[in-house]
């Protein structure tokens, strides 16, 4: 059976969106999940874009084994030496080299005539194999893109080099049959078209990316670009677990498969909602908390008597526990662990110390201790990186002219400073973020909180991601507790350290010192 690609770009498009955006460390994380997953490639980043992008490629280079590594170029030489220099480290690596052809990028944003496109288009194609033995080519906007042109440059890149063509829809306007069409028209037009995958990239503008990559799949084409959970520019990019779900649950119709393990599926999607402090919506396809859920009566007797009557995956298939073992504050390390393992988690990329301590203090506060509080409180952030830690918050409230919500905040920097402050709001949240941003001195506007519960019941874990603007900059942060003021008040130190760890590392690049702003970087 033929295998199809699944080139993974949550590193790179998912992570350009906002809301979205991820350290260092948080997209090795991420890539170290991703080689678990066994993509075939991880895009990297766009190395040229900055020297944090540049960092990042180099780093996934240097520390992920397995899939090919790979990062995005323009079609130009510093774009492409840049990227070349940071994959470097990669055992295998690829270059993806692209430029727009669509008449209104050409004419508005390029500013060049069609044969100036090919020609860069080509130029670029070939440095890229001077540099890297695999070569992708995208053209930009393929969509919107004249056919008969698209079919000349694509003929153009391949002769350069490019091994996998790609036919990006830039701004999600296709449709699946006007993708099967564009397809066809590409494979009887492009004479050389044997010697290249056919690659699809599709945005979800109007919703239908997943259906417009699956299209593309029908029509024979090998690669798929897509994320973890969706994300991506504007309404983000196709879904790579229900691509991957829908090409292996329907591996009679589409006459193919991947190599992804796709019990890998769900902790892949958790662990990146958990870095980015972003939701899963419950009727999320594949991932979603209902995506197994029989609520409904008759649906509920159908899947004890044979769970094929509404179910077409398995939950096991895509990682999803089917057990009713919950751990208690008796359970012990062992059971910890070997939960873990069960989720899907590969303890090597676990901190398994810090997940056991913060398990014994969960369990202290909450009778029964499920699944999806664990998964919690692996993927997400119990704890903020520093540099402040709140030490002690009081908060009143109630209802009544005597009753102004009010907070008292302390909040302690690793330096040793202390301060203290008050604040009174709407509510009590909105006093303990008066009084948290007037501690941190920092210029914060909030602009957004969302609380959701993790498990039901009434201790259940309570998960916070607050939003706010600093310099114009919108910041995302998130925390967990089984207290709903406490868990807000911990998204909100998370973007206040990230904003105190910016302006150290800014500080430390003043001063010239590189090792100092290497460790604030970190
Ligand atoms: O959406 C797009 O066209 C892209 C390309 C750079 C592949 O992200
Ligand atoms: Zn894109």
């Amino acid at each position: 059976m033929d295998s199809v690609v699944i080139f993974d770009t949550t590193l790179r498009d998912g992570e350009q969106s906002p809301g979205f955006s991820m350290t260092r460390p948080q997209k090795l994380r991420m890539a170290e999940m991703l080689a678990a997953l066994k993509v075939d490639v991880i895009e990297a980043g766009f190395a040229a874009a900055s020297p944090g992008d540049f960092a990042s490629v180099h780093s996934v280079a240097e520390q992920i084994q397995g899939p090919r590594i790979c990062s995005l170029a323009r079609c130009n030489e510093n774009d492409i030496t840049q990227a070349a220099r940071a994959l470097e480290p990669a055992a295998r690596k690829r270059l993806h080299v692209f430029i727009a052809t669509s008449p209104i990028h050409r004419e508005h944003k390029l500013k060049l005539s069609r044969e100036q496109v090919i020609a860069q288009a080509v130029s670029g194609v070939k440095l890229a194999r001077s540099l890297a033995d695999d070569v992708e080519f995208s053209a930009e906007d393929a969509i919107r893109t004249e056919p008969e042109y698209l079919a000349e440059v694509l003929e153009a890149a391949i002769a350069a080099g490019a091994s996998t063509v790609n036919i990006p829809d830039t701004v999600g306007y296709t449709t699946p049959a006007e993708m099967t069409r564009l397809i066809r028209f590409i494979q009887e037009n492009v004479p050389n078209i044997d010697q290249a995958i056919i690659s699809t990239h599709c945005h979800n503008d109007l919703g239908m990316a997943v259906a417009n990559s699956l299209s593309a799949v029908e029509q024979g084409a090998r690669q798929i670009e897509c994320t973890i959970n969706g994300i991506g520019e504007r309404a983000g990019n196709a879904s790579l677990e229900e691509i991957v779900m829908a090409i292996h649950t329907r591996a009679d119709h589409f006459g193919c498969d991947t190599q992804i393990d796709t019990t890998k599926l769900h902790p892949a999607s958790r662990l990146l909602a958990g870095i980015t402090g972003s939701f899963v919506p419950r009727n999320k396809a594949v991932v979603g908390d209902n995506a197994f859920a029989h609520e409904a009566g008759i649906h509920q007797h159908g899947v004890l008597a044979h769970a094929e009557t509404y179910e077409i995956m398995k939950p096991e298939d895509v990682g999803v526990l089917q057990s009713d073992l919950v751990l208690g504050k008796h359970s012990g390390r062992h059971a910890v662990v070997d939960r873990i393992k069960q989720l899907g988690f590969d303890l090597e990329f676990v901190n398994v110390d810090q997940v056991f301590a913060d398990f014994k203090n969960l369990a202290d506060q909450k009778k029964r201790v499920f699944d999806a509080d664990l998964e919690a409180l692996i993927t997400g952030k119990p704890h903020s990186e520093g540099p402040w830690r709140i030490e002690a918050l009081k908060v009143t409230s109630g209802i009544g002219a005597d009753h102004e919500p009010h907070a008292d905040v302390t909040l302690v920097h690793e330096d040793g400073t202390r301060r203290s402050q008050s604040g009174s709001g709407d509510g009590p949240l909105d006093a303990t973020f008066h009084a948290m941003i007037e501690a941190s001195g920092l210029d914060l506007h909030m602009t957004g909180l969302a609380v959701r519960s993790i498990t039901e019941g009434e201790d259940a874990q309570g998960e916070a991601e607050v939003r706010a603007t600093y310099e114009g900059n919108e910041m995302k942060g998130s925390g967990l507790s089984t207290d709903i003021v406490a868990a807000s008040a911990r998204a909100l130190l998370d973007i206040i350290n990230s904003v105190s760890r910016k302006q150290a590392r800014k500080q430390a690049g003043d001063r010239g010192d590189p090792a100092e702003a290497r460790a604030a970087a970190n």
